[in-house]
């Protein structure tokens, strides 16, 4: 017979967006019409461009391996973007291609793990760095977020053991809509150098600030020499292009021997990235003015004209500074958000993300595996609404969801 399996993998428990992504599918696959709210995907495509370099490539036969760290054109290109876009001093060496920056990450995990180091993650956290994080063999600290979901270094201090490596900023972030200042920055930076701890930055929504220029962690170390910078940064082609089904991202390693130990990472996990793909890359990096500001407008028009109702309704604090996601407050509805997310599919058709899949609270064992979890009580009372797709359908899948609420609230359950 065989034994169960005692894998880490085997102890993580499918996410709450796994989950509202299948019963979103089955809803749509029984005939209903579902508005999607609830997947980081924009309703805008790449530039023509993009397309056209890629159908290129294949039609032309470049499609055979690239050298694990991606094709040189494009890695200049990008250490170029990340010189005069990002004030980040990084080099070809330290630049890595990846099939999405959701590999990157887990690369860089994986590059970065040792046995028994902890990283520290907000409470209320993308989903995938908490998997991602246990995965590589980290053990997950979540600290908690001060008002507004704003990092506060007390508490991150007061979370942090001797066993902390690294800390994982996310600005803007997923799926609080939080952008940091440059005050926050260099505090969590110095906080990070005092502690001795590396820092991962995931900027995959650099070119979604609506209030503020997007700040670079990176680049408060650029005139630093290379081997004394702790940040790692991770971006992606996804947001900012609209290229999710491409699966392109790159990371800008710190120094040296951490970009070394990446490429065996790689090299074992994928042996390189999509070659047709990074031609599309280069289009896009070429064109990257033009298209990530038309992109912005976009999903910043649909933040302006389509939250203020929930703001009106009671059910959202502010508009996010940044980012696809506004976090909704559902209290009101007196139900709790998973229960929620799958009434108003069922009676509105609309597909948002329950809080909680973002606030789990993992107890784990001494390997490394989930013994039990929990989710933090106030995510109980939270949805999150993607604002990237289409105008009409969010504006409609909003004024479904306030008006959810408005009929629990009156009894109308
Ligand atoms: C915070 C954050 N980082 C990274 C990613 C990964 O994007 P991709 O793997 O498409 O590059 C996402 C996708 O939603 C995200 O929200």
């Amino acid at each position: 017979m065989r034994s169960e399996l005692q894998s880490v993998a085997g102890s993580i428990p499918s996410s709450c967006l796994l989950r509202i992504f299948r019963a979103a599918q089955a809803s749509a696959a029984g005939g209903a019409e579902v508005v999607k709210l609830h997947v980081g995907d924009p309703y805008f495509d790449p530039a023509g461009a993009v397309a056209g370099a890629f159908v290129d490539a294949v039609r032309r036969g470049d499609t055979k391996y690239t050298g694990v760290e991606g094709l040189p054109a494009l890695r200049e290109a990008l250490v170029d973007k990340l010189r005069t876009d990002n004030g980040i001093d990084s080099a070809v060496s330290r630049l890595l291609i990846t099939p999405g920056s959701c590999q990157g990450l887990a690369a860089l995990l994986q590059s970065l793990a040792e046995p028994g180091a902890e990283i520290l993650l907000p409470e209320l956290h993308w989903p995938v760095h908490l998997q991602q994080s246990l995965l590589a063999g980290f053990r997950p600290v979540l600290y908690p977020l001060g008002p507004g979901f704003r990092p506060d270094l007390e508490r991150i201090e007061a979370a942090a053991t001797p066993d902390t490596r690294v800390l994982l900023i996310n600005s803007p972030a997923n799926p609080t809509g939080v952008v940091l200042t440059p005050g926050e920055i260099t505090a969590l930076l110095a906080l990070a150098r005092r502690r001795g701890w590396q820092v991962i930055s995931d900027e995959a929504y650099e070119h979604f600030c609506y209030e503020r220029e997007h700040v670079s962690v990176a680049s408060f170390e650029r005139d630093l020499p290379v081997g004394e910078r702790i940040v790692h940064s991770v971006f992606t082609f996804s947001k900012s292009f609209a290229m999710t089904g491409y699966r392109l991202g790159y990371v800008a390693l710190a120094d040296d021997r951490t970009a070394d130990v990446m490429k065996v990472v790689q090299e074992a996990n994928i042996i390189g990235t999509s070659t047709p793909v990074q031609h599309a890359g280069i289009a896009a990096v070429a064109g990257r003015s033009d298209a990530a500001a038309a992109n912005r407008k976009l999903v910043q028009r649909n933040r302006d004209v389509a939250l203020p109702p929930l703001i009106q309704a009671g059910l959202l604090r502010e508009l996010p500074a940044g980012g696809w996601y506004a976090m909704v407050d559902v209290t009101r509805s007196g139900l709790d958000a998973e229960e929620f997310a799958l009434r108003l599919l069922e009676r509105k058709g609309v597909a948002v993300v329950p809080g909680n899949g973002f606030a789990m609270r993992p107890d784990v064992d001494e390997r490394g595996r989930i013994r039990s979890h929990d989710y933090a009580p106030w995510a109980r009372h939270l949805v999150r609404v993607a604002f990237c797709v289409d105008p009409g359908w969010l504006e409609t899948g909003v004024l479904k969801l306030i008006e959810f609420v408005d009929e629990c609230a009156g009894g109308a359950r």
